[in-house]
């Protein structure tokens, strides 16, 4: 077993990662949210293996601290560090993105620490596996059967099955909270499939009304990138990617709602240094509501239903992005040279195929398939138009407008404004779109708060 010291004061990615360390490299870890006792731990000397870290904490640079301390007391141990990446000089430190990718995460610690992947699966592991208790607030339902430790002196332990599979859950979970217990107990053989169940379900913990605006964003695009990751290989929806796109909606709709000015989510969403496909879901789905609560025929429904397209509309794109990272956007997406030929196919086809998939959503918002297969403003959803015309739906003519918004902010933003400038979008919107109809939504912009 291995020991390692996670220093991040984010709670969702703390229980999230020492839960994945635990089950698939066997790494016991210790959590200290702030940096200065995190030192004090690692100036104690204790056997270590590995350190996980942020980049900064509260805005504190935490590497170059932690690699002096390390260095004086004589530690040589790898660091992954999640976050901006920063230069650092004769030490091992493996840089990660902010957003969460278990996977990634996963692998790159069994790196760190020497551990095949051959190994974590052939892993001994004991019969009964702890899960810490509060990752349990996200089930109703157990996937599995749930046991609690009754202790017996230090050597012998007894478990006493407390809940079957499929099972309810939560007046239990609050119950043994209160009683100050902090881990079930599971069958060792049915552990990655709770890890797993809790991974996908972390955005439930959304429902938590404490966590601030930073990690609701945070959990969102963690929710996101669940999705878009079971999205390839599938030819619908599983219950789990409906459950979870479902309360990433309804958050990024309060999320929304709590901002009075599009800037000030911009500014979150680039500290948290959100990806690229995140951010313009956010910010168009914030444009499309302006758009709704101002033209005369426009609706809460309506609204609603643009939140959702926003979600899925380029959930295709994600992998090209990740592998991509120095392409920006959709516009230079589509005409980049580096992509193979299967994977401009992808891109001229993201919003037919995207139509396709919400189309298999239960209940899915009357037209919502319609929408997204228009997004770039051709009916059939292949390509993108030049010229925009009127054999779209209304909607999807205010999603195309709300992303070129969008898009021209962030270009306003690159050439290093630092004010944006709503007459100068405007401009080119006007400009780009010619058409009465798409007037008529461009209007409804002068009055948005940039
Ligand atoms: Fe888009
Ligand atoms: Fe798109």
């Amino acid at each position: 077993m291995s020991h390692a010291i996670l220093i991040s004061n984010n709670i969702i990615l703390n229980d999230l990662y020492s839960l994945n360390l635990k089950a698939y490299v066997d790494t016991n870890v210790t959590i200290k949210e702030d940096l200065s006792e995190a030192l004090k731990l690692i100036v104690m000397k204790p056997h270590i293996d590995l350190v996980v870290c942020t980049s900064t904490i509260d805005g504190e640079d935490v590497i170059e601290k932690l690699i002096s301390t390390l260095k004086a007391s004589e530690i040589d141990v790898p660091i992954i560090a999640i976050g901006e990446e920063v230069k650092v000089s004769d030490w091992e430190v493996y840089f990660l993105p902010p957003f969460l990718n278990v996977n990634k995460f996963v692998k790159t610690a069994g790196e760190a620490l020497g551990v095949t992947a051959r190994m974590m699966v052939d892993k001994i592991v004991p019969e009964y596996y702890p899960i810490p208790i509060r990752l349990f607030r996200s089930f109703s339902k157990t996937p599995c059967e749930i046991f609690h430790l009754i202790s017996k002196g230090s050597r012998e332990k007894e478990y006493s099955k407390i809940i079957d599979k499929d099972g309810e859950i939560r007046e239990k979970v609050t119950k043994y909270i209160e009683l100050g217990v902090e881990c079930f107990f599971v069958y060792s053989h049915d552990r990655l499939k709770v890890v797993n169940e809790i991974s996908n379900s972390i955005v439930n913990r959304l429902d938590d009304k404490s966590l601030s605006s930073e990690e609701k964003a945070i959990a969102v695009e963690t929710g996101f990138e669940v999705v878009a990751s079971q999205m390839s290989g599938n030819d619908e929806m599983t219950e789990s990617m409906v459950q979870i796109s479902k309360k990433c909606v309804e958050n990024i709709k309060d999320m929304i709602k709590e901002v009075p000015k599009i800037r000030h989510i911009l500014k979150m969403l680039m500290d948290n240094k959100s990806s690229y496909v995140y951010q313009h879901n956010i910010l168009g789905t914030y444009v499309a509501r302006h758009i709704l609560e101002n033209i005369e025929w426009g609706s809460e429904e309506h609204a609603e239903k643009l939140g959702f397209t926003f979600f899925f509309h380029d959930i295709f794109l994600m992998p090209i992005f990740t592998k991509y990272p120095d392409i920006k956007n959709e516009e230079d997406l589509f005409f980049s040279e580096k992509l193979s030929e299967k994977e401009k196919d992808l891109v001229l086809n993201h919003a037919r195929l995207a139509g396709e998939i919400v189309k298999t959503f239960p209940r899915c918002p009357m037209g919502a398939d319609a929408i997204i297969t228009q997004h770039h403003g051709t009916s059939a959803g292949v390509g993108i138009a030049v010229d925009f015309k009127d054999d779209i739906s209304p909607l999807a003519k205010v999603m195309i407008i709300s992303e070129e918004f969008v898009n021209e902010m962030f270009k306003q933003k690159e050439s290093g404004n630092k004010k944006y400038n709503l007459d100068d979008i405007l401009d080119i919107l006007y400009d780009k779109f010619t058409r009465h109809t798409y007037k008529r939504i461009l209007k409804t912009l002068e009055t948005i708060q940039v």
